[in-house]
């Protein structure tokens, strides 16, 4: 089978590319089914514990939905659309694991919420970002509307939606829509040092992490303490914490092994 979606894992990081760089990488029903395997696989795979997702070729992260099969459809074939990739974006942002998108180009539309759905967004300095489905008559399907407004704030989240216009790295970067920029030959080995950097650090306090902060996307804050309180207490029960604090008084670097 053609392989659209890759993936290469090495020591604690696994490096997913969307490739199917001839259509700028956009999302294809067999794109996103393959996209849905990878992440299932890594889920529940205890070597990982973070993972960078990227696009092949020089222009294009992902290109949004593939505009073909967007044509096709109708509200009974749309609401099974947008079901299918919302499930799978929210199963990339609730992974347990962090997962950083790096931009190399091209997220729009599709592609701009992937990037979205992940955790960190680093990004080439050739890198674009839009929601250009309004050009195309209809809204973003795959979370966009919310996840964007979340990330930059209502009015700049609609100025892109409403007008469809794309904006770069540089302005990506200052309304808190991208966390940092590289020249783009510098772009996968830097995002890799960073994701090698976190996958050092002890795993179930990363994944306690990740939920609690997530949490502030859906909870009221007293809320959110309370399962920050909870994932606390759990996280005080491992032997990693012990291992990290008793690295620090021993004046020595702590080796985790996620227990
Ligand atoms: N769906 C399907 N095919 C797409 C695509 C998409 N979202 N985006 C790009 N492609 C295809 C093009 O049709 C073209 O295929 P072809 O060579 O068989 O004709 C190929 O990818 C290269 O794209 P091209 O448009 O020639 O590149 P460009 O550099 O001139 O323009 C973009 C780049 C990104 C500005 C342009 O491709 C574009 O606007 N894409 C659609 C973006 C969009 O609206 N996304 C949201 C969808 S909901």
């Amino acid at each position: 089978m053609h392989q659209v979606v890759t993936i290469e894992t090495q020591q604690h990081v696994a490096l997913i590319t969307i490739n199917r760089p001839d259509k700028l990488n956009a999302l294809n029903g067999e794109v996103l089914n393959q996209l849905s395997n990878v992440v299932r696989d890594v889920r529940f795979n205890n070597v990982v514990r973070v993972v960078v997702i990227t696009g092949n070729g020089p222009k294009a992260f992902v290109a949004g939905a593939d505009i073909a099969e967007l044509h096709e459809l109708d509200e009974l074939s749309g609401s099974k659309f947008t079901a299918h990739g919302q499930d799978i974006f929210s199963l990339i942002e609730r992974l347990g694991k962090p997962v950083i998108a790096a931009v190399n180009g091209f997220a729009l539309g599709g592609g701009c919420e992937l990037a979205l759905a992940c955790h960190m967004r680093f990004a080439s300095d050739t890198a674009k970002f839009g929601q250009p489905e309004i050009n195309l008559g209809i809204i973003p399907g795959y979370g966009g509307t919310q996840r964007l407004a979340r990330t930059i704030g209502v009015p700049k989240a609609l100025e892109l939606i409403l007008s469809g216009t794309m904006i770069d790295s540089a302005e990506a970067l200052s309304v808190g829509l991208v966390n940092r920029v590289y020249p783009s030959a510098e772009l996968l080995p830097s995002t890799l040092d960073f994701a090698h950097s976190l996958a050092a650090k002890a795993p179930l306090a990363l994944t306690a992490c990740l939920e609690a902060t997530l949490a502030s996307y859906d909870t009221t804050r007293l809320d959110g303490q309370y399962i920050e309180a909870q994932l606390f207490s759990r996280i005080c029960g491992t032997s990693d914490f012990k291992e990290g604090t008793a690295a620090f008084l021993e004046k020595r670097q702590p080796l985790f092994e996620g227990r």
